[in-house]
């Protein structure tokens, strides 16, 4: 006979299952990081009958007229994809502190003054904690349900009996259901409770928003198998220290991943930024060395950004390299590309000598760019603090750059350049394939370089 609880290893990185214990994971590589977990097997065996269930033709399927709840916060609603889809399950990951409960709270203030009927599952903090947040928001009507609870079976009764339409369970981390034998938080457990959830969310059309913790590794504690499961992840991020903070979708089945809202944390809560552009920029330099102006595209939003560079003799055998809020080693490559520059036309090599020198980049505001439209800003920015060569306060710079020193063409240039149109900037730095997009604008002079040397003398 079959045994029916049977013990097996869980990794808590990566949620990679296997029957033995050891000291590293066979999947990820990562140490000590295999859990023991009972499960039980018995309940795997029951099998849908497949007699009846055939496939249906794609276009049998009423196309239904999807309908979307805002949340009526702008930025929430754009990273969701145009507001809130019925039945869809989202994850909200982020470190503690930076402000989920309070988002999302605040989000269920604004459902309720919709007519939305929300319920607000807690199991991190008490009725009185959660009051005290809320009356630093604002006022609150009576379509909001608050439910301090943790076991998943009493959740899933009242959710049945009250009929929310959305519902909030803050955080996944703290839930836990009887059937399954391990501690919350714990990778079954917190797979289990998602396929729970998902379960309510599925047959009663509920839109669930799941809370969850974020590991040092910058993952949502416990189990990638999360995000598998749910229909939208949003990640939380920001320096808690600063007010600023970002909503980035990572993925989404029902739009784009790429849109981020911006919001600041104030006394009374996140306010939205409508302009993050203005923002990021505020308390720049003027005509600074080092200090440039670069445009990144988020989604369908462009944000200006301001890179720094410093460069300064190194006191070290081997020269520090930092990179803040860009790609390292992209960094590197673009020291290698200034130091291997070459003048085309005199036909002659023109290199900055960096060997010697401590590179530190950063981009101001908090923001992280992996875009490498913003690779001629941090080139420039390492130039002109190398040189002392302050670049003009009033222009900005985008552009790939390719080994070869070639400057290559990004794409939504135009966008680019309007957003620098409408914060005043005068001039725009763009790659030369760039151009012929670009010829109806006239608010803004438009310069195209074709490599990194002619970027070089349109700056200085
Ligand atoms: P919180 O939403 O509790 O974070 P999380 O749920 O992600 O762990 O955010 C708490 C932080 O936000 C806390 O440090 C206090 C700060 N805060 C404000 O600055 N203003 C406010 O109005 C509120 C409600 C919180
Ligand atoms: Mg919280």
């Amino acid at each position: 006979m079959a045994k029916k609880n049977v013990s097996v290893f869980f990794c808590q990185e990566c949620g990679n299952e296997t029957s033995k214990w050891s000291g590293q994971c066979p999947a990820c590589g990562a140490w000590n990081s295999l859990v023991e977990e009972i499960v039980d097997k018995s309940k795997a065996k029951a099998r849908a009958k497949v007699a009846d269930v055939a496939p249906t033709k794609l276009i049998d399927v009423a196309a239904s007229n999807e309908h979307r709840i805002s949340t009526n916060i702008e930025e929430f609603d754009r990273v969701l994809g145009g507001g809130i889809v019925p039945g869809s399950m989202v994850l909200v990951g982020g470190d503690p502190g930076i402000g989920k409960s309070t988002l999302l709270l605040q989000t269920c203030r604004l459902l309720c003054q919709s007519g939305v009927n929300v319920m607000y599952v807690s199991g991190e903090e008490s009725l009185q904690q959660i009051k005290i947040r809320a009356d630093r928001i604002g006022q609150f009507n009576d379509k909001l349900d608050l439910f301090c609870e943790t076991n998943l079976d009493t959740i899933k009764a009242v959710v049945e009996r009250e009929k929310p339409t959305v519902l909030i369970i803050d955080s996944i981390q703290t839930m836990y259901n009887e059937a399954v034998g391990s501690a919350p938080g714990s990778v079954t457990q917190v797979r289990e409770s998602t396929s729970v959830l998902m379960e309510i969310a599925k047959v009663q059309g509920i839109a669930v928003f799941i809370v969850g913790h974020v590991t040092k590794e910058g993952t949502v504690a416990g189990p990638r198998v999360l995000e598998h499961m749910v229909d939208t992840v949003l990640y939380f991020e920001g320096d808690r220290h600063a007010s600023y903070r970002i909503l980035r979708g990572v993925k989404n089945r029902f739009g784009s991943t790429n849109e981020i809202g911006v919001f600041e944390m104030r006394d009374t809560g996140l306010a939205e930024v409508k302009n993050p552009s203005a923002v990021m920029l505020d308390g720049r330099p003027e005509n600074a060395e080092g200090s440039i102006v670069t445009c990144a595209m988020e989604g369908t939003r462009p944000i200006l950004v301001e890179i720094q560079s410093l460069v300064s003799k190194t006191a070290f055998e081997i020269p520090r390299r930092m990179a803040t809020g860009c790609d390292y080693n992209r960094v590197n490559l673009l020291v290698a590309v200034l130091e291997r520059m070459r003048d085309a036309k005199a036909n002659k090599a023109c290199g900055v000598f960096l060997g010697r020198s401590d590179i530190y980049v950063n981009i101001a505001g908090g923001m992280r760019i992996n875009e490498p439209a913003i690779d001629l800003a941090i080139a420039m920015a390492i130039y002109s603090s190398e040189k002392d060569i302050p670049i003009d306060a009033g222009t900005i710079v985008f552009g790939e750059i390719g080994l070869s020193g070639e400057v290559r063409s990004v794409s939504m240039a135009e966008q680019r350049v309007r957003e620098a149109e409408k914060l005043g900037f005068k001039k725009a730095i763009v790659p030369y394939s760039n151009l012929a997009s670009l010829k109806n604008l006239s608010g803004i002079e438009v310069v195209g370089v074709a490599n990194v040397k002619e970027a070089v003398d349109a700056i200085s």
